[in-house]
């Protein structure tokens, strides 16, 4: 695998590359990563990774700071995962000059969800994103569907401003008891960590009763809710939406999802579950 800190150095690399499949990271990698690695061999016969801390999609008071970095066994991982390119550029590379130009998603999504709870999220991200997609020009990129919001807000954006990219999802990968694997998880204790997979197991309740009738789901959310708050949870939302848009279901709607979000102690986690 080679590591370009650098723009040119990458685009150097890639000039007479075939078709390039992308998959963009922060790093802290684990098997859902390894996972994408893995299916973007399948889209391309070049395999570019990145691993950049976006500042731009932090808020304030959120964990830009402590966010781990782990650069050494992340190369190891994704190595053995078969990457061919890394691109890890440092701040000054990707941001020489203050970012001014940015990518602002569509109101829908600013103001629903992970949009809601975490203002400019989705606009330092789409920016990012953006920045990446020109530097690594791919034919295809890959993004996990733990982060469901993220990927569909992509896909708008790739449809609205015609960036010639097929963009596919990946499923979250599982630890044995069902929680959705993510760098956060690194942030809990051993006593959270035990805790953790109760969010896995309230959107399962919460599908299971869609998939077997159950038509009021604001009843079905605020139990889910309830129990997480029961068991010291500080839930943002736990919601069923229509799968195309993220918005509030009809109640004959079939093609639905069900997402959540809550902070155990002081590490927010999301997940969500197709229905
Ligand atoms: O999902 C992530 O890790 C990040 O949001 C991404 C897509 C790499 C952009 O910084």
């Amino acid at each position: 695998m080679q590591i370009h800190p650098t723009v040119s150095g990458l685009r150097a690399a890639l000039a007479s590359a075939g078709r390039v499949a992308f998959a963009p990271t922060m790093g802290n990698l684990h098997e859902g990563h390894v996972s994408l690695m893995k299916a973007a061999r399948q889209h391309g016969n070049v395999v570019v990774a990145s691993i950049f801390v976006n500042r731009l999609q932090f808020g304030a008071g959120e964990d830009f700071d402590r966010y781990p970095r782990t650069f050494e066994a992340d190369c190891e991982r994704l190595a053995a995962a078969g990457v061919d390119h890394l691109f890890a550029p440092d701040e000054a590379e990707l941001y020489p000059e203050p970012q001014s130009y940015l990518i602002q998603p569509s109101a829908l999504h600013e103001q629903t969800l992970e949009g809601e709870s975490r203002p400019g999220h989705f606009r330092g991200m789409a920016t990012v994103v953006t920045k990446l997609f020109n530097i690594v020009q791919p034919q295809a990129a890959l993004f996990g569907k733990k982060d469901y919001q993220q990927l569909m807000v992509i896909r708008n954006m790739v449809r609205q401003l015609a960036l010639p990219i097929e963009i596919f999802g990946c499923d979250t990968v599982r630890a044995d008891d069902g929680l959705a694997l993510s760098s956060r998880n690194g942030y809990l204790s051993e006593t959270e960590r035990r805790e953790a997979p109760r969010l896995y197991r309230e959107l399962t309740r919460v599908a299971q009763a869609v998939r077997e009738g159950a038509r009021d789901f604001d009843l079905l959310e605020q139990a889910a809710i309830s129990q997480l708050r029961d068991a010291g949870w500080k839930p943002d939302y736990v919601s069923v939406r229509r799968r195309s848009d993220l918005q509030e279901p009809e109640a004959d709607e079939q093609a639905l999802i069900v997402l959540a979000a809550a902070r155990l102690g002081g590490t927010r986690l999301i997940d969500n579950l197709e229905i």
